[in-house]
């Protein structure tokens, strides 16, 4: 069965390394964005059974605690809304310690994608 937090599917798992970090050695906010935005991606295509959508907002981002090189993160999706176009994710990712168990929560947002065509056009959720 697949992992899961508070009702939240896992999608990925993401290592902390070097080149992720900002200047204090924390991970950089952007690279959050960034594994979140793809991983939240990928578990909208597999909700909706469909891979072209573009990102058009992302909301209420929360960096809730640092993280720091060595730990890997799990990022987290649970669906939010499925309109005419346009799908919406709450998003969020943990680190978790797998010695420990003890998971503790970096970053939370949502994140809405719309379905597109080959011409970058919107397309009707119902007909993909
Ligand atoms: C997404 C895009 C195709 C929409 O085209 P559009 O002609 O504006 O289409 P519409 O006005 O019909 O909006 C389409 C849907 O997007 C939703 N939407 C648009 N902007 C939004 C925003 N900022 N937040 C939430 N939803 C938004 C609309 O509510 C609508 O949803 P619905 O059909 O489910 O009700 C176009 O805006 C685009 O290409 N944007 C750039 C996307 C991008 O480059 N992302 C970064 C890289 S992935």
């Amino acid at each position: 069965m697949q992992k899961t937090n508070d009702d939240f599917l896992l999608i990925s798992r993401h290592l902390v390394m070097p080149q992720h970090l900002n200047p204090n050695n924390h991970i950089f906010g952007g690279q959050l964005l960034a594994w979140l935005d793809k991983d939240i991606y990928i578990f909208i295509c597999n909700k909706l059974k469909y891979r072209m959508f573009v990102t058009v907002s992302m909301h209420n981002v929360n960096f809730k605690k640092p993280a720091y090189p060595g730990e890997i993160l799990e990022t987290y999706g649970q669906l939010k809304l499925v309109k005419r176009t346009s799908a919406s994710a709450y998003g969020k990712a943990v680190a978790f310690d797998p010695e420990t168990g003890n998971s503790r929560e970096i970053i939370a947002c949502e994140l809405t994608y719309v379905a597109i065509n080959e011409k970058g056009k919107p397309v009707r959720i119902e007909n993909i």
